[in-house]
This record gives structure tokens, sequence and C-alpha cells, in this order.
């Protein structure tokens, strides 16, 4: 396993976060959620920071920042994320996390086509933009938040739509990744068919 890299790509509350952290647990390899990466420089620009000046320094610490989960900063990470400076300064820490021994899982929106292009296992997870507002729903609810469902599913069409109409590094499945739509899964059967699909290539 000198460097198995695992890329698992797709929009927004896909499941793209549980499936990656319990792939990772499965194999033992490292997991990179590089989303947070944007999200840390967007958190730094509602804060007034130059976008490529947040990038260049980004660090350790700007990544545990506690509210980079919140709507506000997902929808600055995604501006952030058109900018091709912003995505070059980030490229580096990302294929280095990759390359280091002992196996890696990223995920995010480019890493099966920009970022790690020769990656071993590649998977595009993806569901309806219902069923995926439905679950940001849930988990922004549960965590306290006073939003309605219907901001959270303009939220995620609003994110998708400026994710996959960029030019730089598009949302779109590499030509040779394995889709798994998880509308109708839950977590057990997604996680079960990307183990099946990254099996499959070892
Ligand atoms: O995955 P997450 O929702 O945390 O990502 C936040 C935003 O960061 C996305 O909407 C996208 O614009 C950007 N992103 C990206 N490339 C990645 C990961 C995230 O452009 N590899």
């Amino acid at each position: 396993d000198a460097a198995f890299t695992i890329a698992i790509d797709g929009p927004a509350a896909a499941g793209k976060g549980t499936i990656s952290k319990a792939v990772a647990a499965h194999f033992g390899f490292r997991h990179l959620d590089t989303g947070l990466l944007y999200r840390a420089v967007g958190a730094q620009v509602l804060l007034g920071m130059e976008p490529l000046q947040a990038a260049q320094r980004l660090s350790a610490d700007m990544l545990e920042g506690s509210n980079l989960r919140s709507p506000e900063v997902a929808q600055s990470a995604s501006r952030v994320a058109v900018i091709p400076e912003v995505r070059a300064a980030l490229l580096d820490f990302q294929r280095s996390f990759a390359r280091r021994a002992g196996g890696a899982v990223l995920d995010g929106r480019d890493i099966g086509t920009v970022i790690c292009p020769d990656a071993e296992a590649k998977i595009f997870v993806t569901a309806s933009a219902d069923v995926r507002a439905r679950r940001r729903f849930d988990e922004l609810v549960g965590a306290g938040a006073a939003i309605s469902f219907e901001q959270v599913l303009a939220d995620v069409l609003e994110r998708d739509a400026r994710d996959r109409d960029r030019a730089e590094a598009p949302l779109k499945p590499a030509a040779d990744a394995v889709t798994i739509d998880t509308s109708t899964l839950d977590i057990e059967a997604a996680v079960a068919a990307a183990i099946r699909a990254i099996k499959d290539r070892r």
C-alpha cells in the first residue's frame, strides 16, 4: 500500500464525508476532507482577508474553526473555490497528503479529475437534490440551527451550480469513477458499495 489513493468526489451532502471516514477506517488509511481547506479559506474571507492570501497562509489551526460547517461558510467556500489561484495554492498540500506512505482517502469535488488523476480507486457519490437537502437540514437542525428546509435546498442548489459551472476543476465524475447514488441507500449499504468498488481495484 505504498501510496494507494482513494478519490471520493460528489456534490454537497451526498454522503461523501460519512463514506470516506468509514472507508478510511476499513482500510486503515488516512483521510483528508478537502472541503475543509476551502471552508477555512472561505471563513477567513468572511472576516475580511483576501482569498489568495488566506489560501497561502492556510494553517492547521484554521482547519479547526468551530464555524466551518455553517451554511454561510459553505457558500463563501464555493465562491473562493472558483478562483484558479486559490485552487493552485491548495494543490501541493493535497497531493503530498495523497502521496505519503500508508494509503489515503481524499474527498472533495476534483480529487479524481485534477488532484489525484492517477488514484487507484475513484468513487463519485451522488443523490437527488431533495434527499441531500433533507440530510443537510436534519444535520443543521440537530446542531441547533434555525433554518428552513427551503433555505437549505436553495443553498445546496446554488452551491452545486457554482461548483459544476466553474471553468477550473468543475464538479464532475472522472471518466473512470464508479458512481454510487445514495438516494435510496442507508449508510451501511452505501459504505458496503464503496468498499466493494475499491476492493475490485486492489
Ligand atoms: O465538501 P464541502 O461541502 O465541505 O465543500 C465546500 C465547498 O468547497 C464546495 O462547495 C466547493 O465549492 C469547494 N470544494 C472544491 N473542491 C474540493 C472540495 C471542496 O471546490 N476538492
